[in-house]
């Protein structure tokens, strides 16, 4: 086997005149006034069906960007029986000649498609720049040549062998097909959860979500050109329930490989065990399931650090990030100073279009979300025990706009510290400087999530401390630094309790949930 070292992707800053720069305008002014017809397609067929939506630009609801079609039941249908014929040839692949696929999409995301990558992900997802940058060019290349170093550094593992026998693993792909459902916040995550399964040697069913649908779509067609068979990743952008009910009822179903809501993560395993007797196999299970992250404040913290890493975790890509800070705990003898800071730096965050490329933040995804966050600011005006520091405005007249929001508590178990809201909220308890352990367990106890978490503190036995005491409150932890932006190859990402199954996107162990390895003894 070869060896292959994978390096981050350098991310690049589109400075005013920068090449790079320029082709992200020419990419953005190509799709003015387009509207992109975003097909079905199974094996390497493409279909136009009866039932379609709308993807709409979430700064600017009138503007549509994607027509896009509806799998029916049957062509997901169609697209499993396509997916167990071409799965063999594909399987018997060397994985360095699967690895070249997936390398070459890399590249060509790395040189002629980052433009259009970042174009679709900006005036379809709502993303700033920097956000588009960092996810849809950055991330995703990151995971494919990652996942390609990992593979193989797998893959040279060998059993032992004796004089009288030669032992091997082959590591095959999983019997069946895998189905990968994926969300909108990334396009990384969109474009990472059908590729690792397809990568291991798998066929995939993949529904993009339909928010996300135009990158998810430019993707797909990137892959397809650096040469990935028809038929191994079908594109299928459908109806959750008919998806949903269509892959759990097929005998064939090997694997899901999920990132989106509880609710839905927990519909789809009870349809799977619900079926369990029609398999052949058991389905793996890959979850990756949201947040209610903290940034924890010791007295001993560097304020300036506190305040620049919080607003960039609260607010970038408007909350709208699983990893995203939605929970701040802060002592006393330092809430007066940081909330003076807060309104100060608040002051030079702007809320606007993508397209303005000095926006901080932009409109959330779509109505449902833009009402959801409205509910909860009404509730926080209305309450007594909440107080609202700055922002908590909404406005839907030309885009889904929410101002970042920080809100006081005075009842750490205010329903704002528990549940997930998924847009720019962020709100604080202040705790009393000498309740310190108290808080450690505030910490831990107050959320069902456990995605990720950050403390900010100078004295080293007090991040060890707390490093124990919340070692299960967070899949990713941080010291003296944001809560979100972690790096393929650098932090692998995942969370337990109610976050996921904590599998670990890019980091070595993720890979092995996609082969079902044989053993083999050859007696000599
Ligand atoms: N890589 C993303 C983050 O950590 C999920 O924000």
């Amino acid at each position: 086997l070869k060896t292959y070292m994978a390096t981050n992707e350098p991310v690049l800053d589109y400075a005013p005149g920068s090449g790079e720069r320029m082709a992200l305008e020419d990419a953005l002014r190509s799709y003015e006034g387009k509207m992109t017809e975003v097909p079905v397609i199974v094996g390497d067929d493409q279909h136009f069906t009866d039932e379609f939506r709308y993807q709409l630009c979430p700064a600017d609801h009138q503007r549509q960007v994607a027509k896009y079609h509806f799998a029916t039941k049957e062509l997901i249908q169609k697209a499993i029986d396509i997916s167990q014929k071409v799965r063999p040839a594909w399987e018997k692949k060397p994985l360095e000649e699967r690895a070249e696929i997936f390398l070459k999409t890399a590249d060509l995301m790395s040189t002629k498609y980052r433009a259009d990558m970042n174009a679709t992900s900006m005036i379809g997802q709502g993303k700033t720049i920097i956000q588009a940058e960092i996810d849809s060019a950055c991330e995703l290349i990151d995971f494919l040549r990652f996942n390609v170093q990992f593979a193989m550094d797998m893959a040279k593992y060998q059993p032992v062998c004796t004089p009288t026998d030669t032992n091997y693993l082959s590591f095959r792909g999983c019997e069946g097909f895998w189905a990968a459902i994926t969300p909108f916040n990334f396009t990384a995550i969109g474009g990472h959860l059908p590729s690792a399964p397809a990568f291991m040697g798998n066929t995939v069913l993949w529904k993009p979500a339909g928010t996300a649908v135009l990158s998810n779509y430019t993707f797909y067609k990137i892959l397809r050109e650096a040469g990935l068979p028809p038929g191994v990743i079908n594109f299928l952008p459908s109806s959750g329930p008919v998806f949903g009910e269509t892959i759990t009822s097929s005998p064939h179903l090997a694997g899901i490989n999920f990132t989106g809501s509880v609710e839905t993560y927990q519909r789809v395993t009870a349809m799977v065990t619900k079926n369990l007797h029609l398999y052949r196999t058991f389905p793996r299970l890959i979850g990756e399931c949201g947040g209610k992250n903290f940034h924890l404040v010791h007295p001993s913290a560097d304020i300036t650090q506190v305040v620049y890493h919080t607003i960039r975790a609260a607010f970038e890509y408007s909350g709208q990030k699983c990893s995203a800070c939605s929970r701040l705990y802060v002592p006393h003898s330092l809430w007066l100073q940081i909330k003076d800071m807060f309104v100060e730096e608040y002051k030079k965050i702007k809320l606007g279009s993508p397209l303005e490329f000095d926006s901080f933040l932009s409109a959330v995804i779509d109505k449902a979300s833009f009402q959801n966050i409205k509910s909860y600011l009404d509730y926080a005006k209305e309450n007594p025990n909440l107080n609202i520091v700055v922002g908590g405005v909404c406005d839907d007249s030309k885009g889904w706009f929410v101002e970042p929001t920080i809100i006081e508590t005075s009842d750490p178990k205010d329903k704002l510290m528990q549940e997930e809201i998924f847009g720019p909220v962020l709100t604080v308890y202040v705790y009393p400087d000498k309740k310190w352990e108290e808080t450690l367990h505030l910490v831990d106890t107050t959320s069902p999530f456990a995605l990720t978490g950050a403390i900010f503190a100078q004295d080293q036995s007090v991040i060890e401390g707390a490093q124990w005491a919340l070692r299960q409150a967070s899949g990713n932890f941080y010291v003296n630094v944001k809560c979100t932006g972690s790096v393929v190859g650098q932090q692998p990402f995942g969370g337990a309790r109610l976050s996921g199954t904590n599998d670990k996107a890019g980091g070595p162990q993720y890979l092995a949930r996609f082969c079902s390895p044989q053993a083999v003894k050859v007696s000599t």
